[in-house]
């Protein structure tokens, strides 16, 4: 059995993804301290060993595994986030993972962030990461993916970095390409929603014109712009039939047509199917926020059941499988 440790958890999204590939994979060693995000993990899974706090995590008594996999916080380089850069704390936890990989030496890797990562600080960031990766002896190959081009109809872009031990052999990683087939957002609208996700009047012409950019593209691509948690961030969509949607492709509105129309938030269900989840994933007994906060901060499954079908081909070929 391949074994794999996922560091800053979250909610599992990549056991959740590798059992969905029945991969024959195991995913049994983690490292998280979120409370909440630990109640999702408590619905699906229980015997999985928590390594807690990764700045204390001892690796001469942590098992040796195949697989490393890592989606650290991205505050300290999201253009959202914090802005501090190298000042944000979160930052050093970059070379935690760095030091458990030299320590264990897995065959390969998977890094997962904000694209921003690459260009932010004039690439000093991206330059000190590849650096690191590089004295670890690693070999690494990088991508943007876009949750979009992988049939979901979410535009998130991410960076991804794959890494192989320079022991293994010349590293010729492909990335998962691009699927023609598109999912159609109105495939994912619930039906007879609620009346609380509906926005008032005033509400409608904040929240439209705050986010404009944004809600422009929804309706331009048929396809919703990246998820975020916040309230006032939170995306919206226009609760119209197809017709009406399309007929407003394209087209700035003014604040008579968007008051015209009926919107409303997406509900917790829907930002599950943008990220292409089961419904219910996260425990409904959490908060409402917590669960679209949980959400919004994870991997899409799609993106990544892509990603790891393509390193699979790469394990089998280093266990000789
Ligand atoms: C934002 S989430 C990961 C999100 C990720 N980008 C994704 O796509 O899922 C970052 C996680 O790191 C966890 N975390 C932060 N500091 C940690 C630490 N010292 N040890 C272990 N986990 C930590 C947080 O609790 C959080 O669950």
């Amino acid at each position: 059995m391949i074994k794999y440790f996922s560091t800053f958890s979250w909610i599992w999204t990549f056991e959740y993804t590798i059992q969905e590939l029945w991969l024959g994979r195991e995913c049994i060693w983690f490292s998280e301290i979120d409370k909440h995000s630990l109640k999702t993990y408590n619905k699906h899974y229980q015997n999985h060993k928590n390594y807690w706090d990764i700045t204390k995590i001892n690796t001469d008594i942590l098992p040796d595994f195949s697989v490393l996999l890592w989606w650290s916080p991205c505050q300290s380089f999201s253009i959202t986030g914090s802005k501090k850069w190298f000042e944000d704390y979160r930052w050093n936890l970059f070379f935690d993972y760095v030091r458990i990989l030299k320590d264990k030496q897995p065959d390969f890797f998977i890094f997962e962030n904000v694209r921003w990562i690459l260009t932010n600080n004039k690439w000093k960031t991206f330059k000190i990461i590849n650096n690191e990766f590089d004295k670890a002896w690693y070999n690494i190959k990088r991508k943007i993916l876009n949750a979009s081009e992988f049939w979901s109809v979410q535009n998130r872009p991410r960076i991804f970095i794959v890494g192989q031990k320079k022991s293994l052999w010349n590293f010729n990683f492909e990335f998962p390409i691009w699927k023609k087939k598109k999912e159609f957002l109105k495939n994912i609208l619930q039906k007879d929603v609620d009346k609380k996700y509906y926005l008032t009047r005033i509400q409608i012409i904040n929240r439209y014109n705050s986010n404009y950019h944004s809600n422009k593209s929804q309706l331009e691509n048929n396809t919703c712009c990246c998820l975020t948690a916040s309230w006032t961030k939170k995306r919206i969509i226009l609760n119209e039939d197809d017709e009406t949607r399309k007929k407003y492709y394209n087209k700035k509105l003014d604040n008579n047509e968007v008051k015209k129309l009926t919107w409303r938030n997406l509900t917790e269900l829907e930002y599950e199917r943008l990220q292409w989840f089961c419904d219910n994933y996260t425990n409904s007994w959490i908060s409402k926020e917590q669960r679209y906060k949980q959400i919004w901060n994870s991997i899409n499954v799609n993106v990544l059941k892509e990603l790891l079908k393509n390193l699979d081909k790469y394990i089998k070929k280093s266990k000789k499988i």
